[in-house]
């Protein structure tokens, strides 16, 4: 039987090239995804993906939803947690709900799929959990308190489930990538994109597949003795 798949935020960006790349490992891919009915409507009919609807930022919602999706294609093997939003200001702009959005998008929902995921993992003895990081989590970014203060916390979010999943032969490991050729990286100012790529010694932007790359790696069974690890897919922009 096929792995079960799900990648959050799946039908655009890294998540989507994260789809197609567990797509070609043989295993049954599931996307969820929040708003874009469009997009996700082009997503499945280009892949043969499933896209699936809900809001991870909702504990209630993320519940049913994994519910639905394991009576439907069945119980999830392996998650990937990998939807994010930005509201990038400086603290002195930011708005409360621009802090509140962010973090229960983006650290909440980690911890609403890991809910609905991690006992059917457990009871089988097998599961794999990936978390889409940051650079900006682990170096902090001009204007993303809100953004770097989720993505760290993913990072602390990862060790500290790790420890809990390895009895149970479920590793969980987190990617930190850097600049990425999407549209959350396009909606930087162009002056400003500028200056950060100027500041990536490989030169360039990353590509999503080669985050895809490293997920792939991360959930197959070749990688069951990785787990509470960070893996930094960067071009070298941080090192440490
Ligand atoms: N360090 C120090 N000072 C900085 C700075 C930096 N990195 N960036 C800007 N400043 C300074 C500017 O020089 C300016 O100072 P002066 O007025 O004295 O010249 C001041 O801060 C205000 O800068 P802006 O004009 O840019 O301010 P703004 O309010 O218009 O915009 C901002 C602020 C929204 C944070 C904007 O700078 C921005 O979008 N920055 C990029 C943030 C970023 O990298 N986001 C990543 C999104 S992609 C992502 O998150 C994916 C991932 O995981 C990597």
């Amino acid at each position: 039987m096929a792995r079960v798949a799900i990648v959050t935020g799946g039908t655009r960006g890294i998540g989507r090239a994260i789809c197609e790349a567990l797509q070609a490992d043989g295993m049954t891919v599931v996307a969820n995804y929040a708003g874009n009915d469009d997009k996700a409507r082009a997503f499945t009919e280009e892949t043969g993906i499933v896209a699936y609807r809900w809001n991870v930022g909702d504990h209630a919602e993320t519940l049913a939803g994994c519910a639905k999706v394991a009576e439907e294609v069945g119980p999830i093997d392996v998650l990937v947690n990998n939807a994010g939003i930005t509201r990038d200001g400086t603290l002195m702009k930011m708005s409360y709900e621009d802090w509140t959005d962010v973090l229960r998008v983006n650290l909440g929902g980690c911890f609403n799929m890991a809910k609905a995921c991690f006992d059917h993992m457990r009871d089988q003895k097998w599961g794999r959990i990936i978390n889409i990081g940051s650079i900006n989590g682990q170096a902090g970014q001009y204007g993303q308190v809100n953004y770097a203060a989720a993505k760290s916390g993913i990072h602390g979010f990862t060790k500290a489930l790790a420890q809990e999943g390895a009895r149970f032969g479920v590793t969980v490991n987190a990617i930190a990538p850097g600049y990425i050729d999407t549209d959350m990286v396009a909606a930087v100012p162009e002056n400003v994109l500028e200056k950060i790529v100027a500041r990536i010694p490989v030169g360039r932007l990353g590509q999503a597949n080669e985050i895809a790359r490293g997920v792939s790696f991360l959930a197959s069974e070749d990688g069951g003795f990785v787990t509470g690890s960070t893996l930094s897919i960067n071009g070298g922009q941080h090192m440490y």
